[in-house]
């Protein structure tokens, strides 16, 4: 068994997640000093097509194709290392779907009693925001503590503050379904396949007019909670859908999709706003999961950033490559907290 010392300068882990339809392998390298992680290698399959067709994840079907494709993804990604020189095994234990975390976990775990390494055992919510340790050729620069962090994916929505790397504090979030959950059952009423959060942005992208009534509710917007809420609009969504006789005005589609967008991002903006009141000590904003991906929300939060004043705020938001699942932030995570390894026989699903 080998372990990781304190003083250990440098590591080199081999991260595994599978906690939803991606089934995502990298390896990640990190010294003691650096800031930010350098990715050495990083693959990803998806089940994507096989959810369109349902119109949403099956956990069965996502789990069955888990299973088809973690060796081969571990395969590429190990093509040109030397399993000598990892470290570590880093690998998601939840949240997440049951039958998808479980093919991630055993892998996991046998490759490290085969190879005779620890484990690091890393949380999904936690590991969204190291998608903004990372370096590559556009990025050297390291966010600073305290960090206001929002995770906005497909199964969460929540606000975290993290005064530095080992301290992370929740302030609030959805208190029922998730920004991107919302995008995808909207997307639904307009005729869209899983995930529904692009094709949104793609439609309300086409939508040109000039300012008009807001027709859909920003649930919770003067709320003094830092709590969201988007059942509600999902079913205002519906509503108006009907009562604008979607089928027979198709040439409504995106201004639906643009009111839905706007809706969503004036509650995280506001949301973000109120936050950065009550934590005045903030230094960085940042923001990760799928959801962060959307182009209309990433021009938001860079207006926000620019009204705070100069040098005020950093803004971070993950990368597109690395904003949906993927291995390099759980690889980045475990590599700020080297001190979570265990055993093998230590791992379990966390749900
Ligand atoms: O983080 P992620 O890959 O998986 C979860 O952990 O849930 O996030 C997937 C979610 C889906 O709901 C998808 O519709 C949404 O992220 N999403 C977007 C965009 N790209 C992905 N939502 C809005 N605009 C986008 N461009
Ligand atoms: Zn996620």
């Amino acid at each position: 068994m080998k372990f990781l010392a304190w003083y250990n300068t440098y590591m080199k882990i081999l991260a595994i997640e599978s906690s939803c339809d991606e089934t995502a392998c990298a390896i990640v390298e990190k010294s003691t000093e650096d800031q930010l992680v350098k990715v050495v290698a990083a693959e990803t399959a998806t089940s994507l097509q096989k959810h369109k067709v349902t119109k949403g994840i099956v956990p069965e079907v996502a789990a069955r194709e888990q299973l088809k494709v973690i060796l081969p993804v571990i395969q590429a990604t190990m093509a040109s290392e030397d399993r000598d020189q990892l470290d570590a095994i880093a690998v998601t234990t939840g949240p997440g779907l049951i039958g998808s975390l479980l093919v991630g976990v055993e892998t996991a775990r046998a490759l490290a009693m085969a190879w005779d390494l620890p484990v690091i055992p890393v949380n999904h919510l936690l590991a969204h925001p190291y998608a903004n340790f990372v370096t590559s050729d556009d990025n050297r620069q390291t966010p600073e503590f305290p960090i206001l962090s929002w995770v906005i994916s497909g199964g969460h929505t929540q606000l975290y503050f993290m005064p530095n790397h080992d301290r992370v504090i929740k302030l609030g979030g959805t208190l029922d379904d998730a920004a991107g959950e919302c995008f995808d059952k909207c997307a639904r009423v307009l005729g869209f396949d899983y995930p529904g959060g692009p094709e949104i942005e793609k439609l309300a992208g086409e939508y040109q007019a000039e300012p008009h009534q807001q027709k859909l509710p920003r649930p919770l917007i003067h709320d003094k909670a830092l709590n969201l809420s988007f059942s509600g609009l999902k079913t205002a969504f519906a509503r108006l859908a009907t009562e604008v006789e979607l089928d027979q005005n198709p040439q409504l589609r995106p201004w639906l999709a643009d009111e839905l967008q706007q809706a969503i991002v004036d509650v995280i903006i506001a949301k973000t706003k109120l936050a950065l009141q009550q934590y005045p000590q903030v230094k960085t904003l940042m923001v990760s999961g799928g959801v962060a991906a959307n182009s209309h929300l990433r021009k938001k939060l860079s207006q926000l950033v620019n009204e705070q004043g100069q040098n005020r705020l950093k803004l971070f938001i993950s990368p597109l490559s690395l904003a949906t699942d993927n291995a390099v932030m759980v690889g980045a995570y475990a590599a700020f907290h080297p001190q979570l390894k265990t055993e093998w026989q230590q791992i379990s699903v966390k749900l």
